[in-house]
């Protein structure tokens, strides 16, 4: 009653009012807390942008060496881990993995289930409870990469690695993955900044698809490892966080850059979709896509350039002259990306993965932000404009025709 029209993709709906990540879509502006994106891909590190998005301010050294140290030290799994990993396929998508294993962490730590007697995990004024919502945060985040790179390890039948004491979390994560067996090794340190920079740029971007996931799933006060589950799942799509991949696979199958013609035409024939193109808010270039070329140099400096860099170009550069992209304002959005990836040798499949360990941060800190809300949690339930059947009888079965 009273319901007329349904925002169907909230379009025109906004579920949350939020302190942490703005973005002008006219402008192509991006900025945590306000601090604009190109600043702090220079100038800060995915682990301090991470303490900013959660918490509101820039900390001082003895803030993020508490923030760094907490989280680093979160990445230990516990050993019966392993078996769980194991019980997957040897061909299962990084992906199923990885949102499953996010559940199962959350089985290891009742003090974050909120059912028992009513009570939620944090209480109002309650110091004890802050702390321990905060070190759930910790965990999550230490462990997002333990858990990609065991992930990784399995479906090549290689041992898991215990997080390295003395490194970057992006280092961390890398030495995780590759680690084969020398005492000495350490990751390239230009891939490793590289990664960083590209950790930073993917960890909050307001109410995309899986945040707000996250928050519906958070807003029943379920636990955050099974809000977080929730999420990965919905960035899984290629619509979403699926589309790095989806660009790839996109670009191998033009093959080259004299096919793109034939490409773009199928697209507008609504045959195909230009993955890595357009956004719900983005109606010019997502600023962060400048910053992926810079990336992409650099590590192309290390790696070589990509085979499919080419056809890429050939595509970027016909598609925002086309009128058919420019009238409906399709410009390139971050997914761009996965030719970085690839070039540092990831599995395509992993993309998404690549995706979910940063945006752990933003759920978590949209997560947190929503349960410290002066007013409480309000449970989202959206209502729906009913079109079905008037109300009828029911039909015994051997009556109905
Ligand atoms: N290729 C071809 N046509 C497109 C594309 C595209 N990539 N994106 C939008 N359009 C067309 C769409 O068909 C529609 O045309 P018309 O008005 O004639 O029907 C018009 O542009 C408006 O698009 P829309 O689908 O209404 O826009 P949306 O806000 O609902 O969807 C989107 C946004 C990101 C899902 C969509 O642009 C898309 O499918 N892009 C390709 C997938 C992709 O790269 N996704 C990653 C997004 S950025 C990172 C992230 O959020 O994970």
């Amino acid at each position: 009653k009273g319901l007329r029209v349904a925002d169907k993709g909230f379009l025109n709906t906004a579920v949350i009012e939020s302190h942490i990540t703005y973005i002008d879509g006219e402008a192509g502006v991006l900025r945590y807390r306000g601090y604009p994106i190109e600043q702090l891909a220079e100038q800060s590190s995915f682990l301090e942008s991470a303490y900013l998005l959660i918490y509101g301010s820039l900390p001082t050294n003895n803030q993020f060496s508490s923030f760094e140290t907490e989280v680093l030290q979160h990445g230990i799994m516990h050993a019966d881990a392993a078996g769980f990993f194991r019980s997957f396929r040897y061909d299962a998508h990084p992906m199923a993995i990885l949102t499953s294993a996010f559940a199962y962490l959350g089985s290891y730590y009742s003090e974050a289930n909120p059912s028992l007697e009513g009570q939620t995990l944090f209480t109002k004024g309650d110091k004890a409870s802050l702390q321990n919502m905060d070190k759930q945060i910790y965990r999550l985040i230490g462990k997002a990469t333990t858990l990609a790179a065991m992930a990784y390890r399995v479906r090549q039948g290689r041992e898991f690695v215990t997080p390295p004491t003395g490194l970057s979390y992006t280092g961390s994560f890398l030495y995780q993955m590759d680690y084969l067996g020398h005492e000495d090794y350490r990751p390239n340190p230009v891939l490793e900044h590289a990664l960083d920079v590209l950790f930073l740029l993917h960890a909050d971007h307001e109410m995309n698809a899986s945040s707000t996931t996250v928050l519906q799933a958070g807003s029943s006060l379920v636990d955050p490892y099974s809000a977080v589950s929730a999420g990965c799942a919905s960035l899984y799509g290629p619509l979403h966080g699926g589309a790095n991949e989806a660009v790839i696979r996109m670009l191998i199958s033009i093959g080259s850059p004299a096919n793109v013609p034939a490409f773009l035409e199928s697209v507008k024939k609504r045959e195909k979709v230009l993955s890595g193109f357009g956004h719900r808010v983005y109606k010019t270039s997502d600023p962060r896509s400048y910053i992926i070329r810079k990336v992409a140099d650099e590590v192309f400096a290390v790696t070589g350039k990509d085979e499919l860099l080419d056809t890429a170009m050939a595509l970027h550069d016909a598609a925002i002259k086309d009128q058919y992209f420019v009238s409906r304002k399709l410009a390139p959005n971050v997914d761009f990306c996965g030719l970085i990836y690839r070039a540092m040798g990831f599995p395509l499949d992993f993309f998404p993965v690549l995706f979910v360990v940063p945006r752990v941060v933003g759920w978590l800190a949209h997560w947190r932000q929503m349960m410290l809300h002066p007013d409480g949690v309000k449970i989202w339930r959206p209502r729906q404009i009913y079109v079905g059947a008037e109300k009828r009888d029911y039909v015994p079965v051997d009556q109905r025709v």
